[in-house]
């Protein structure tokens, strides 16, 4: 018997993985509710619309009555909406706040307000809240040192959920995964960007000097673990979800140059995004406690999630055409660059 879930954002890059994999590998029934902002994307799951155990609601998570409506019936609420992209809360934090701490309140209350009936409230929040680790892995009572205003909206987040469970007792299980790579993720984050630069014959903006090490994880991994975590964690608990592999910027580059056969003339390096995080690493070993076993996750298996998913973007152009020729798009980067343009102008 599966259950009934609420997914919040499920129209983005993880939450549409999630439910690919929810619809085709369990008997769950799922509810989506998704604003849909610039990173939600109803083409992300627009053939499952049919599906008999998937509905979509468009909503907004920080309005308790759209909230209350979406979680009748609901036993377990896996809670991905959130503004994600780091140099956007750099530019304008204030819907990271709205979203992310004002939104997951609404939705933590409403579970709250339905005591008994939620069986389980997985909040899916990340390893930016640990800030940067210069050497060594967080587990998950390293504390908290956010850099970002994403970052910082985040760990208040990550709070105010454990806090729901310490005083209310509500069932909440936490998930702090490590960069994301696969299908679906919005062109504005660096692989994404990278690929379809490059598909374009455009360069890749590497911020500073690309020695920055981020912790990678094939999203089909993170969604099984998300998936473990939402049914076998232990209330109150939180959940390390990094991939195995550690690699800085100008490696990452380097092994995507190789995968494309692209020259170096299409990097060009730009002034470092403010306050960068210089090293994420995530110890998982409670995940793996957990029974976790990544299919596509050592080393070895790292470049052939690197190839499928350059693949995957080249062969779907008619996807990230429109998202990267829509005004949004253009937007921001006319800001993010003329922003970049000042700071090094100052220098
Ligand atoms: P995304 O930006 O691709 O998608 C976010 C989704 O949330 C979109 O569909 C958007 O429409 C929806 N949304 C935003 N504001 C909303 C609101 N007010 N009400 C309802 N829906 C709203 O994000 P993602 O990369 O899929 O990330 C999902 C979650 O995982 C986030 O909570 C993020 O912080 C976390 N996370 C992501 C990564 C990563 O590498 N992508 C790593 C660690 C943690
Ligand atoms: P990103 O995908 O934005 O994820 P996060 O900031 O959450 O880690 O960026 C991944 C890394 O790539 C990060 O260290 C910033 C860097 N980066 C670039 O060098 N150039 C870019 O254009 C972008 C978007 C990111």
């Amino acid at each position: 018997m599966g259950m009934k879930v609420l997914v919040t954002g499920g129209l983005g890059f993880i939450g549409s993985n999630f439910i690919r994999r929810a619809l085709a590998e369990t008997k769950d029934e799922i509810v989506n509710l998704d604003a849909e902002t610039y990173a939600g994307n109803p083409e992300n799951l627009a053939d499952l619309l049919p599906h008999p155990r998937y509905r979509f609601l468009r909503g907004d998570i920080s309005d308790p009555e759209t909230v209350r409506q979406a979680m009748k019936g609901v036993q377990a609420v896996a809670h991905f909406a959130a503004e994600t992209h780091v140099d956007r809360s750099i530019l304008d934090p204030e819907a990271f706040l709205k979203t992310n701490v004002l939104g997951t309140h609404v939705l933590l209350e409403e579970a709250r307000r339905r005591a008994g009936e939620i069986k389980r409230f997985l909040h899916i929040s990340t390893d930016e809240v640990y800030g940067p680790v210069l050497r060594g892995k967080s587990s998950e009572d390293a504390p908290f040192r956010p850099t970002s205003p994403y970052a910082a909206s985040k760990a208040a987040a990550d709070h105010l959920a454990t806090a729901y469970h310490k005083t209310y007792g509500l069932p909440v299980v936490i998930a702090r995964p490590s960069n994301n790579f696969g299908p679906y993720q919005y062109p504005e984050k660096a692989l994404p960007l990278m690929i379809t630069n490059w598909s374009e014959g455009k360069p890749f903006p590497l911020y500073g000097d690309g020695g920055q090490v981020r912790n990678w994880i094939y999203v089909h991994d993170c969604v099984r673990a998300l998936d473990l975590i939402l049914r076998k964690g232990s209330p109150g608990r939180s959940y390390n979800v990094g991939g195995s592999v550690l690699l800085r910027n100008r490696d990452l580059v380097l092994k995507m140059r190789k995968v494309m056969g692209i020259p170096k003339s299409l990097v060009r390096q730009v002034p470092d995004r403010p306050g960068h995080d210089r090293r994420y690493a995530l110890d998982s070993r409670a995940l793996s406690k957990l029974g976790y076993r990544p299919a596509s996750d050592p080393a070895s298996d790292f470049d052939r999630a690197l190839r499928e998913t350059a693949a995957w973007y080249q062969s779907r152009r008619s996807w990230w055409r429109p998202l990267k020729q829509s005004p949004v798009f253009s937007a921001y980067y006319r800001e993010q660059y003329a922003e970049k343009t000042k700071e090094a102008a100052a220098r």
